[in-house]
């Protein structure tokens, strides 16, 4: 996780968005699937994974929009 991008982004939201939502592979592509974990977490422990991640994997401030990033990336 410290070397991904989203962890440093100043808007938490692709991050979410790709916890979220996963990784599917470009159409007619085999390869390289993250499965999506929306409906395996809760926004509270979605919340707690971002915040986690920003501060062991980023070694960054916390966001401070977190939980409104959290309820804009919601479906
Ligand atoms: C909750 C656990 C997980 C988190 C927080 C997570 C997070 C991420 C993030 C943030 C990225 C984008 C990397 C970047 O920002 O540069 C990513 C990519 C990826 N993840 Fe996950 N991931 C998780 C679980 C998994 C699992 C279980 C798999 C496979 C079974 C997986 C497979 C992948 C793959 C293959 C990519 C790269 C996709 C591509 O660029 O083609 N991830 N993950």
């Amino acid at each position: 996780m410290p070397v991904s991008v989203a962890v440093y982004d100043a808007d938490p939201r692709s991050l979410l968005r790709i916890v979220r939502e996963g990784i599917p592979p470009a159409q007619g592509d085999s390869g390289r699937w993250m499965p999506a974990f929306g409906g395996a977490l809760t926004d509270a422990q979605l919340t707690a994974l971002a915040a986690y991640l920003r501060r062991h994997a980023a070694n960054a401030p916390p966001w401070p929009n977190l939980a409104r990033a959290v309820e804009e990336t919601r479906r």
